[in-house]
């Protein structure tokens, strides 16, 4: 099975407008943070950065079928001491602009820096928005479930026999019931905190995602050949990870030695007709070697 992966260096907005309308299944980026990373890649300040980044939420919106999903990682900085708005006045401008803003995942960062501050404590998750063009889109729920583990026994064992049987709860929140259903199975549904590291091994780009992010939602919200795409890509990640899992991606970066970073490693891949997990993991390791 040919799957295309297709690259592109400069500014996402312009080069989003190569792209057809209506095409794309699962947008998942991280664009640069309001006043951050200025040395390396451009910050944008957090009084424009709602001004910056709609015009490239129009062309998303634009480029997105209307069974696909938006993931974007973002998180206000504290300016002045107090937590910018700036992530808030987006969504209310991008609910505007014709998005429907669904859920709000956590990256639940599990090795964040230890520090102190004389106001706050460390900032341990960042936000992973999800948009979507329609209230009803694509989703495999059933991709991403999580084992049963040891709830089942110590969360159930509190529930009485009666709780168990009834048909309702007296509240009629229908709660026996519905935990009862649950007794018997070894996989539940997940919650929306995704608890990961972040991605130490990559040091080829400041601010790369661990690869189980785009990961975990390329499961959820896309099958093989759909298409992904990363209009701030960065060192690959998700385009990587798409290659490896059949998804055919598309990855816009303004950097050039980011871009030719990725090109690198994609091209040799490019070819290769993928196999099932095995081909997978082995891909997955061979790139933890070359970014080290
Ligand atoms: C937070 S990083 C993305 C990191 C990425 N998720 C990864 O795993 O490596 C943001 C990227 O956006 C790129 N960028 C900034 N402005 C851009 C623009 N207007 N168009 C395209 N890329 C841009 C930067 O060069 C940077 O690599």
């Amino acid at each position: 099975m040919q799957i295309n992966t297709d690259l592109f260096l400069g500014d996402c907005e312009k080069i989003l407008k190569k792209i057809p309308d209506n095409s794309v299944d699962l947008i998942i980026t991280s664009p640069p943070y309001a006043d951050q990373r200025k040395g390396t890649y451009g910050g944008i300040d957090h009084e424009e950065y709602v001004e910056w980044f709609l015009p490239i939420t129009k062309e998303l919106l634009r480029v997105l079928k209307p069974t696909g999903t938006f993931i974007l990682n973002i998180k206000e900085k504290v300016v002045n001491g107090e937590r910018s708005t700036y992530v808030m006045e987006l969504i209310i401008e991008m609910r505007k602009q014709g998005w429907f803003w669904t859920e709000e995942f956590i990256w639940h960062k599990k090795n964040c820096y230890p520090g102190k501050w004389p106001n706050r404590f460390r900032d341990a998750w960042e936000r992973l928005l999800q948009f979507n063009k329609e209230r009803k889109f694509t989703m495999y729920q059933e991709n991403v479930m999580v084992p049963m583990g040891d709830w089942a026994k110590s969360r159930l064992k509190k529930l009485s026999e009666t709780d168990k049987q009834r048909d309702n709860s007296k509240v009629g929140s229908g709660f026996g019931k519905n935990i009862s259903n649950w007794l018997t199975r070894d996989k539940a549904y997940p919650t929306n905190v995704l608890h990961l590291a972040t991605e130490c091994s990559n040091k080829s780009h400041s601010a790369a995602f661990p690869e189980e992010l785009p990961e975990w939602f390329i499961k959820l919200f896309t099958k093989e050949k759909d298409v992904v795409l990363d209009p701030f890509m960065g060192s690959g990640t998700s385009i990587i990870v798409s290659q490896r899992m059949r998804r055919n991606s598309i990855g816009i970066d303004i950097v050039p030695e980011y871009y030719h970073m990725v090109k690198q490693q994609v091209e040799p891949l490019q070819l290769v007709l993928l196999e099932p997990e095995v081909k997978y993991e082995k891909s997955k390791a061979k790139r933890r070697n070359t970014i080290r």
